[in-house]
């Protein structure tokens, strides 16, 4: 980790209310919210759209190497570009999310992607959030918090947003891989978002971050 520069890693199971909580904690402390989940999307999408099967382990790592990926921040939030196309509401769409787990389970895929997320934090502080960001992207940060709800909370939050998505599924696969699965990494603090409002759990993740040491 950066000597000057702080992270806050934030992990947790599909619709746990990571991202909107990452979010709010980032505008309240002043640091820069990075969606690492945005970058395993963003690589589904544009291997969806060469035509190349999610399962093709090969040919999904070799199209990745040629690919051209640019992260960025606009509004004190992650960017990302691929093949000069910014993307954004193509990262959320039914076929990519079948699919994103498949591709984060490659290794190799990883390894590339962490390293982008690693790059954030030689000009920022930031609120990272994701499924192995206090375990392999940040480890030895002291500031962890893991966010869960329960399974029925959490795919009815997903289907209010309007969104089709296979959330038990995703978190089978995720929690069960082998590189790099989701789990609650030593140290985290952790917070059940399922009866607590978005105000409640960031506050929650606040208080958590102070008795983890921050000050700020
Ligand atoms: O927001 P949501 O919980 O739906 O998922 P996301 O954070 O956008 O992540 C989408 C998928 O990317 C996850 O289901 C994981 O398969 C993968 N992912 C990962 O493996 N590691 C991360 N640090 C972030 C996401």
């Amino acid at each position: 980790m950066s000597a000057s520069h702080r992270a806050v890693a934030i992990d947790g199971p599909a619709a746990s209310g990571k991202s909107t909580v990452a979010k709010c904690l980032a505008a309240r402390l002043g640091l820069i919210m990075v969606n690492s989940g945005a970058m395993y999307r963003a690589v589904t999408w544009q291997i969806l759209q060469d035509g190349i099967l999610p399962s093709d382990q090969d040919a999904v790592i070799q199209a990745f190497e040629r690919m051209k990926i640019i992260c960025g921040v606009e509004d004190g939030v992650s960017t990302i570009s691929v093949n000069g196309r910014m993307l954004s509401s193509e990262l959320r769409t039914p076929a990519v999310n079948e699919n994103v787990s498949t591709l984060a389970s490659f290794s190799k895929l990883r390894e590339g992607l962490v390293a982008m997320q690693r790059a954030y934090l030689e000009s920022d502080d930031v609120v990272m959030e994701g499924r192995d960001i206090g375990s392999v992207v940040f480890p030895e940060t002291p500031f962890k918090i893991y966010i869960d709800a329960s399974e029925e909370v959490r795919a009815a939050r997903r289907s209010k947003d309007g969104e089709a998505d296979v959330v038990a599924e995703r978190d089978a696969q995720d929690s069960q891989r082998e590189a790099s699965p989701l789990k609650i990494s030593e140290g985290a603090i952790v917070i059940d978002s399922s009866s607590l409002t978005i105000d409640q759990t960031v506050l929650a993740a606040q208080e958590a971050l102070i008795e983890l040491g921050w000050e700020d």
